[in-house]
């Protein structure tokens, strides 16, 4: 970022205490949010908030404190409705974007021959599920990492059920046409689950103007609490999915001879629901509508582009998916670095040891990437809101430290 253009979201740094913390009495630099994001004070209030002021359990007490709870909890519910523009009946509460992602798997009654349309480079939660329900047809890579994405037209045949997608790749980080994928598959009556885990921190969403039948969204990727996801689903399709779960607060009559479910999307939460997490996930992306999610996005794609041109410079340091188009990519890098005896998750805590630098390194669960490009694991560098040059600048100086050894 230039002088004149300074960065719009440098005070976001003060609002995360985690990013006050030393190894080795140096400070971090931290670039490892694709895995886990730091929290800022707001959501951090938010929880003990809950836990010093009204602990109680929702939509089943009778007293103050679990009426106060459960309009804190169905509030985070109308909070992330908005974050996305769906309808509060449309967010069901997970613990994670894999538990939203198994939920439909395991709902719409797929059979061992029916065929999900995916990319050869999802997260293994975009995947597994569909290789256990039924069969995940992958588009093929160019060979630096992209989806062949222009191939989904030639997959799709009366088999395939859904097309299952992530809008952002945690191990590209390139932004998907998912656009043009919805498209497609609605073409064909086929329904389209987008996998917004890594993009819903970067990118506004908006589910009515993607037209996805279902997006899924982990609280912990977005600066929320871990144990706490999203699933929306369109009213319909949410209808349509059977419950995979069963147990206390899903059913509306439940005598001998039967029992009736109670309305989505209730009927997907059964048991005592994380709270807590939920009121975080409403703070958290309260925090990020405040911050705009239109300049959240030009700051991370200005980070991704200083990423790519201060690590293309480095001999020795080879980018993944380095023919993404400028402005196509989040503030998200994986990288190959050429250093005689060490292996990527080597480099990976070297960074660390040596230079207090976090990011992640291994396979990203994304084996499938990794086997087709022939790569043992990559050091993955992911920035949020409050990372800034200096970070990618301190990341390159020690790589290049590291491949100069
Ligand atoms: C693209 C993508 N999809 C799904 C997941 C799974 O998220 P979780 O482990 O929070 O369920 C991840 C996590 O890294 C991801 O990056």
């Amino acid at each position: 970022m230039k002088q004149a253009d300074a960065d719009p979201l440098a005070h976001t740094r003060a609002d995360f205490p985690l990013l006050q913390r030393c190894i080795d009495g140096q400070p971090i630099t931290h670039l490892d949010s694709a895995a886990t994001a730091p929290k800022p004070r707001c959501v951090i209030e938010a929880v003990t908030g809950y836990y010093l002021e009204c602990t109680a359990n929702v939509h089943r007490g009778v007293h103050v404190l679990s009426e106060e709870s459960t309009e804190l909890f169905e509030r985070a519910r109308q909070e992330v409705a908005s974050f996305i523009n769906a309808a509060p009946s449309e967010i069901v509460f997970t613990r994670n974007s894999t538990e939203g992602i198994n939920l439909v798997a395991s709902g719409l009654g797929l059979r061992e021959d029916d065929e999900v349309i995916v990319t050869a480079l999802e997260h293994h939660s975009n995947y597994m599920p569909w290789r256990l329900h039924a069969r995940a047809v992958p588009v093929g890579l160019l060979p630096d990492g992209v989806p062949r994405y222009e191939e989904l037209g030639g997959r799709l045949s009366s088999k395939t059920r859904l097309v299952a997608l992530a809008q952002v790749s945690n191990t590209l980080g390139a932004i998907a046409p998912v656009a043009d994928w919805i498209a497609a598959a609605h073409a064909h009556g086929i329904p389209a689950l987008v996998d917004a885990s890594q993009s819903a921190s970067h990118l506004p969403i908006d589910v009515r103007a993607m037209d996805c039948d279902f997006l899924v969204m982990s609280g912990h990727k977005l600066l929320g609490p871990s144990g706490i996801g999203v699933l929306y689903g369109k009213r319909e399709r949410l209808e349509a999915l059977a419950p995979y779960q069963v147990g206390g607060g899903m059913v509306k009559l439940h005598e001998e001879e039967q029992f009736v479910l109670q309305d989505v999307p209730w009927r997907f939460e059964a048991g005592t629901p994380n709270i807590e997490g939920a009121i975080g996930l409403g703070a958290a992306v309260t925090y990020l509508r405040n911050l705009g999610m239109e300049t959240v996005q030009r700051h991370s794609v200005e980070l991704g582009r200083r990423l790519v041109t201060r690590l293309r410079a480095i001999g020795g340091v080879e980018i993944l998916a380095d023919s993404v188009p400028d402005g196509q990519r989040i503030g998200l890098a994986t990288f190959v670095v050429k250093a005689p005896g060490l292996g990527q998750e080597n480099i990976a805590r070297l960074l660390c040891d040596r230079h207090q630098i976090l990011v992640s390194g291994g396979y990203h669960c994304a084996h499938m990437l990794h086997q087709r490009l022939n790569l043992e694991g990559t050091v993955r560098a992911s920035t949020h809101v409050f990372n800034n040059e200096a970070d990618i600048d301190r990341l390159a100086e020690a790589l290049t430290e590291i491949v100069e050894v």
